[in-house]
């Protein structure tokens, strides 16, 4: 059985996405080289109902593994039976607690970032569910509400109602994305704990991820935004990381890379889930002369046969440069 211990520190992983860390691009990013996958978050609500588009969402493919599912919700008694449900079902190697979404949908219900207004109920969902299930039971969250060192306390509370590692993004729930994460915040959070702490944020390269893990002493990273259009970004810090040089993938190399992610959209989707696929396909190109343009053909593809089109043109351009913006 998968364990946090049994991954290779530092730790790094794709963050949980809404509506992108689907099997699919999981699949991608796992052909990259990323060793740990959170699946974008799932109602435990909808689970609950045993919603067939939810427990959709829920299947693994192998390749994804290890791939922890999060999930989020306030009731602990309904999460604790989703969580079960989940596990007997589609086997994730864990279970990560959504205690982080600042979206008004969510935190209006008391779900996501409301819990760290709420740390009882928090704790009672980690124990929950860590009594429903066998595998593995994670947190991710913010550094607070609106003040950046409620996660100094918070995180003591999850350790001890017995979640085995927190992820911490370095901001609060009312500054959404704005501002930049303070990963030495999260640093003093690790101090505070003995399970493995994984810092979140801003991390979009290898320099990025070397600083947060140097500034927090955290135990890995989470890559969200960073790794959207750039799946290789783990083989990158892999290779930052073993001294190694890193050739990055040329035009060419990013146009097999779309192939293969929009095929295994359509055999998981079927050909509607190139609409699907529509947000991530401009990332890929981002940065390349002339973009904005291919950007705006990306955007209104419905076909494979309509995307091949666009590649292949794309393709015999021979020689093009990415700027980093
Ligand atoms: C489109 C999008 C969807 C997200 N969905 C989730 C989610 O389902 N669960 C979650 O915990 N965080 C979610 N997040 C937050 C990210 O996991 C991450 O914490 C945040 O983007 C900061 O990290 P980054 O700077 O590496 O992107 C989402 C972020 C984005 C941009």
């Amino acid at each position: 059985m998968f364990s946090w211990a049994s991954l290779p520190r530092p730790i790094f992983g794709v963050s949980p996405m809404a509506d992108m860390t689907d099997m699919p691009f999981n699949l991608v990013c796992k052909a990259h080289g990323a060793p740990v996958i959170f699946k974008e978050m799932v109602s435990s609500e909808a689970l609950f109902r045993k919603s067939e588009k939810t427990i959709r969402m829920t299947t693994n493919d192998d390749g994804e593994r290890p791939v922890i599912q999060q999930i989020f919700g306030s009731d602990p008694v309904i999460m604790a039976k989703a969580a079960e449900f989940i596990v007997d079902r589609c086997h994730p190697d864990g279970i990560d607690i959504n205690m982080g979404c600042p979206v008004y949908k969510i935190v209006s219900n008391f779900d996501g970032a409301a819990l760290m207004k709420d740390p009882e109920r928090a704790a009672s969902i980690v124990r929950e569910i860590k009594k429903a299930v066998q595998v593995p039971v994670s947190v991710k969250t913010r550094l607070g509400w609106s003040n950046d060192r409620d996660c100094l306390d918070f995180v003591r509370v999850l350790e001890d109602a017995g979640a085995e590692l927190v992820t911490i993004h370095g901001r609060t729930k009312a500054q959404g994305y704005s501002g930049v994460a303070n990963w030495e915040r999260v640093g003093e959070a690790k101090c505070g704990v003995s399970i493995p702490v994984l810092v979140n944020g801003d991390i979009v390269s290898p320099e990025t991820a070397k600083r947060a893990l140097e500034i927090s002493g955290a135990d890995g990273v989470l890559i969200g935004r960073g790794v959207l259009g750039h799946p290789w970004i783990f083989s990158e810090i892999q290779a930052a990381m073993n001294g190694s040089e890193y050739v990055p993938p040329t035009l060419q190399d990013r146009i097999r890379i779309v192939r293969m992610h929009a095929e295994l959209q359509v055999n998981h989707y079927g050909e509607r889930g190139l609409i699907k696929l529509r947000k991530h396909l401009p990332y890929y190109f981002k940065g390349m002369a002339g973009w904005k343009d291919v950007r705006q053909e990306l955007v209104h593809v419905s076909t494979l046969a309509e995307l091949f089109e666009i590649l292949n043109r794309l393709e015999k351009i021979a020689d093009v440069s990415f700027s980093e913006s």
